[in-house]
């Protein structure tokens, strides 16, 4: 095989005879020209062939190929200022690799969601969900990229676990040899949480379940999450970091990705917006709010869907909402001294109505506490006690959050449904393909 160039090279091969593999993801001809468009996941480029100044026998093929063919072209690069990259390729040869004996699935017409998602190893393929992936490898990138600077250390946690790191009610459940049953993670924090006694700042970034009943846009069973937990910093600390964090990966996606953000048609208003500081309200505060908008929430209840999307429209940018009622959050969440029916705890709502974003608390570091809440849930102790032994050795002040990767990119690239935002999703209703 000869040397192949990527189609994002061509702009600095004007005038070059070169081979560029792809797929064809598009072709019209007339009479004696064909336009072929063409990907190889460098960028898209077009193909003109000409009857005579290609072989005969490429331009014959030409009329038999498939959308989504393989195929390998050899052409001269030649400027073109109606071209997006400001090139096309001029075809002298044609090499087919692989011809789809029938018709691709996905058409231009518009198909159902479900098609889709039922063909979502070949939907990657489309221009939105491939911009869409892309940006959410940007912000995965920018989101470690802002840890690894300020020397927090990555520490890998399990994903089959012995204890409930959130609640029991969404728990993947499978047994686990002669050992009774295993838990998916729903959370790495309990485990970083160690690890920060031992590295004082710690973050991990992978998979987590939880089985969830809940048919919403908002919603996976498995989902991607970046946790950080850091010695020796409240509850104000942790808020500080969250909002450099947003602040840093928005900036950096601006710089990185402004093509999938535009090929995606995003509004940059909203998230050129994205400055310190943002609103920190109290829960308190957040239902007053609410029941002046006209909403029925009542103290003591968890803000649903709706109430986050009223709240996050009467703000320009995310917004942090604190101190929770305790019974609404989980067990590891530290009272608040200032009023003990709440917690020292805030999530973060992101604009535009992509609901709650980041989860995070300050850890309850009283042994006796602790234990009292462990067992206020029905938790079983022996599981956690490891959990408890941090608190006997040298416990202090800690602070951590999670941020869920779908919602973050849902809400980056203004797409709807988390669905999108992850190469092959898993919900209620899908585990396919
Ligand atoms: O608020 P959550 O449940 O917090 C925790 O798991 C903490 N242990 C994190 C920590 O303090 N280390 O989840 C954190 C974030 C949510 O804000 C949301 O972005 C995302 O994870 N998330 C989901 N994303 C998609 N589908 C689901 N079912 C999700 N559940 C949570
Ligand atoms: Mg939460």
């Amino acid at each position: 095989m000869s040397a192949t160039t990527s189609i994002a090279e061509l702009p600095t091969r004007v005038g070059d005879t070169v081979r560029v593999a792809g797929w064809l993801f598009n072709q019209r001809s007339k009479g004696k020209i064909a336009f072929l468009q063409l990907r190889d996941g460098t960028a898209r480029v077009q193909a003109v062939a000409v009857r005579g100044e290609c072989g005969e026998a490429a331009f014959d093929v030409l009329a038999d190929l498939k959308m989504e063919a393989s195929v390998a072209v050899t052409g001269v690069v030649q400027e073109d200022n109606r071209a997006p990259s400001g090139v096309e390729l001029s075809v002298r040869d044609l090499e087919v690799l692989q011809n789809p004996s029938t018709d691709y699935p996905i058409a231009k017409k518009e198909h159902g969601v479900d098609f889709l998602l039922e063909h979502r190893h070949l939907w990657l393929r489309s221009p939105r969900q491939e911009a869409v992936l892309r940006v959410r490898g940007g912000v995965a990138r920018a989101l470690r990229r802002f840890f690894d600077d300020r020397d927090f250390v990555l520490v890998d946690t399990p994903i089959l676990t012995g204890a409930i790191g959130e609640s029991g009610s969404s728990l993947f459940t499978l047994p686990y040899f002669d050992l009774g049953n295993a838990y998916l993670a729903q959370t790495g924090q309990l485990y970083l949480e160690a690890a920060c006694a031992a590295f004082g700042n710690v973050y991990n970034f992978g998979p987590t379940f939880r089985a969830e009943k809940s048919k919403t846009r908002r919603h996976l069973t498995e989902f991607w999450m970046l946790e950080a937990e850091m010695a020796f910093v409240d509850g104000d600390g942790n808020l500080d970091v969250q909002e450099q964090m947003i602040c840093s990966v928005v900036q950096d996606l601006l710089a990185t990705h402004a093509g999938e953000l535009h090929a995606l048609g995003r509004d940059l208003a909203p998230l050129e917006a994205v400055q310190p500081p943002f609103p920190r309200l109290s829960y308190t505060e957040a239902v007053d709010m609410l029941r002046g908008l006209g909403s029925d929430i009542e103290w003591g209840r968890d803000l649903g869907a709706d109430d986050e999307t009223l709240l996050s429209s009467q703000f320009d940018r995310p917004v942090f909402v604190r101190n929770y009622p305790r019974e609404v959050k989980p067990f590891y969440m530290k009272a608040n001294a200032d009023d003990p029916r709440t917690v020292v705890c805030a999530d973060l709502l992101a604009p535009e109505g992509y609901g709650e974003i980041i989860g995070g608390s300050q850890r309850e570091d009283d042994y006796r506490l602790l234990q009292a809440r462990i067992a206020g849930d029905g938790l079983p102790e022996d599981a956690y006690r490891w959990y408890l032994q941090l608190r006997e050795y040298g416990s202090v002040v800690h602070s951590g959050f999670g941020i869920g990767l779908e919602r973050t990119v849902a809400w980056l690239t203004g797409t709807h449904h988390v669905r999108e935002a992850i190469p092959f999703p898993r919900t209620l209703s899908r585990i396919y393909p």
